[in-house]
């Protein structure tokens, strides 16, 4: 792999700006993994790092250490030149970090505003010669100052609803204003932008544009190219629990952080034409549904679905898979949500790809289960999407985001359905696996599948789709072919702009 190396902490600039963080050599195992592996980075006070790499590559890990919620094996983290052991990310918080995780970390019975007030919480001491914890929460004065920093940072989301009945696009925001409400000089971000829509993350990044420019530092992990590009500073790049390469924004382009990442070219701009199926059949038929909404999926293509999340889609995949019930065929759902919807964490991988499949007659000999069968195909499947580690033992959970989320794609597909609901089915996946999974859709269509793509990534609608839907305010409002709509018009129209 070509090296774009700067492996230990040069402090050129350290006089005008010194290092907010410091990685220095560390090291962090689960059992026989190496999740980090001699790491050593540092991060300028005051800048927009990206923290990029391929799936398993140990960016969480690293950023679970910098917050508190792993302890390093060796090796140690400087936060403003100051060796950091932290016992727990309150010993984190407390100095000053936030971080926003990969999978949310909301208490879904509770409200938005609660969960943004949780650990620092102010009490009304009405009653002084009660326990603080008997005393009430004074979530009135909480309540204002949550809007004053929704307000400054452009972020719309209901504080009063529980979490559980929030989309998953809200519940993303609920997990910002989190931090932003504990005031960090440091944010970690581990792909905050997976589930947000173009002006969403338009918004996010000019807000972090802002805490920079007031002097914080900011590390954002992110699989999508044009984020890093046009918003931050400098890239460092992880392979395999190492520190491959470091490199300044301005002197990158798309594919040479595609080939620092996964090692090789990749064609990010392939060309796609549509399917020649004879005489499709209809798959999917929706007949005023939400306000008067008709709908036909035919076999051999691919419907996309572009709107703000809220404006229909959890209604319109509730219809098509209920609407699939009724009939005999075989349907992929790739869930929006893969902790919720896509996976039993505690179970292995190998129970996780066969969920839902367990009485499809190949895996079937009368009562009893064809275990053999099922782990050849699942080894042959764990290469074919390259998931890793290699291990159909261990637990879902113990796979990296991205991982998990090709386990779910993997198990879907195989299914060879006549209708695929796919909702953001590349969410947290790396470039290599993005390009994978696309192709892997073009495939079924091909073969005749009807596919439902439901994506806040408009790159994806774009280049996938042979029709697309736009959805505002739960109506269909506009619906184009292939080409006719630039990203950047559909972006307008899902806001109900005109075009
Ligand atoms: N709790 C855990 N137990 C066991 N192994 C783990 C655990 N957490 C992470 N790992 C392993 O450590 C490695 C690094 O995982 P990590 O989550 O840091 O990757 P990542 O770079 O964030 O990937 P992604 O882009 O998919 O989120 C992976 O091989 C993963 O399986
Ligand atoms: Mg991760």
């Amino acid at each position: 792999m070509e090296k774009y190396m700067c492996p230990m902490p040069q402090n050129k600039n350290s006089a005008a700006r010194p290092f907010a963080v410091e990685f220095r050599h560390v090291t962090k195992t689960f059992g026989r993994i190496v999740a980090n592996h001699n790491i050593s980075f540092s991060v300028p006070a005051g800048t927009i790092r990206a923290l990029v790499g391929e799936n398993g590559a140990g960016k969480s890990t690293a950023m679970k250490i910098l917050f508190g919620l792993y302890k390093e094996d060796s090796g140690e983290i400087l936060v403003h030149g100051k060796p950091q052991h932290w016992r727990s990310p309150k010993d984190a918080i407390l100095n000053g970090i936030g971080m926003v995780h990969q999978h949310f970390m909301l208490d879904e019975t509770s409200t938005g505003l609660d969960n943004i007030i949780l650990g620092s919480e102010a009490y009304l001491r009405k009653f002084p010669f009660v326990p603080t914890p008997f005393n009430f929460i004074d979530r009135q004065t909480a309540h204002k100052k949550i809007l004053a920093i929704a307000q400054k940072y452009g972020i719309d989301v209901p504080l009063n609803v529980t979490v559980s009945e929030l989309p998953i696009g809200m519940q993303q925001k609920i997990e910002i204003l989190k931090i932003l409400y504990k005031k960090p000089n440091i944010l970690i971000l581990d792909e905050p932008t997976a589930v947000l829509t173009p002006p969403e993350v338009n918004t996010l990044f000019d807000n972090l544009k802002k805490l920079r420019d007031e002097g914080k530092t900011i590390i954002i992990v992110t699989h999508k190219l044009k984020e890093i590009l046009n918003f931050t500073d400098d890239i460092t790049v992880f392979s395999k629990g190492h520190m491959t390469g470091e490199i300044k924004t301005s002197s990158a382009t798309e594919e040479k952080i595609a080939h620092m990442m996964v090692g090789k070219n990749i064609n990010l701009h392939p060309v796609i034409t549509p399917a020649h199926i004879d005489n499709p059949k209809v798959v999917l038929e929706l007949k005023n549904v939400l306000n008067n909404f008709h709908l036909t999926l035919r076999q051999g293509e691919i419907l996309g679905v572009a709107g703000v999340e809220g404006n229909g889609q959890s209604e319109l995949v509730h219809f098509a898979c209920k609407k699939n019930k009724k009939t005999n065929r075989a349907v992929g759902f790739i869930p929006e949500d893969r902790h919720h919807d896509g996976l039993l964490l505690n179970m292995s991988a190998l129970d996780n790809f066969i969920l839902g499949r367990q009485w499809e007659k190949m895996f079937r000999f009368g009562i009893f289960q064809r275990r053999a069968a099922i782990k050849k195909l699942f080894k042959g499947e764990m290469k074919k999407y390259d998931i890793r580690p290699r291990n159909r033992f261990l637990n879902a959970a113990q796979f990296s985001g991205g991982n998990q989320q090709k386990i779910v794609v993997a198990r879907e597909f195989g299914k060879n359905p006549d209708l695929i609901v796919a909702c953001n089915p590349t969410r947290g996946v790396d470039i290599g696996a993005i390009q994978f999974i696309h192709e892997k859709l073009i495939e079924n269509r091909d073969r005749g599948a009807g596919i439902l793509l439901i994506s806040s990534e408009l790159e994806e609608i774009t280049k996938l789709s042979d029709r697309i839907l736009v959805l505002y305010a739960k109506k269909i409002v506009g619906c184009y072919n292939r080409g006719e709509i630039t990203e950047h018009a559909l972006g307008l129209a899902m806001c109900g702009g005109a075009l």
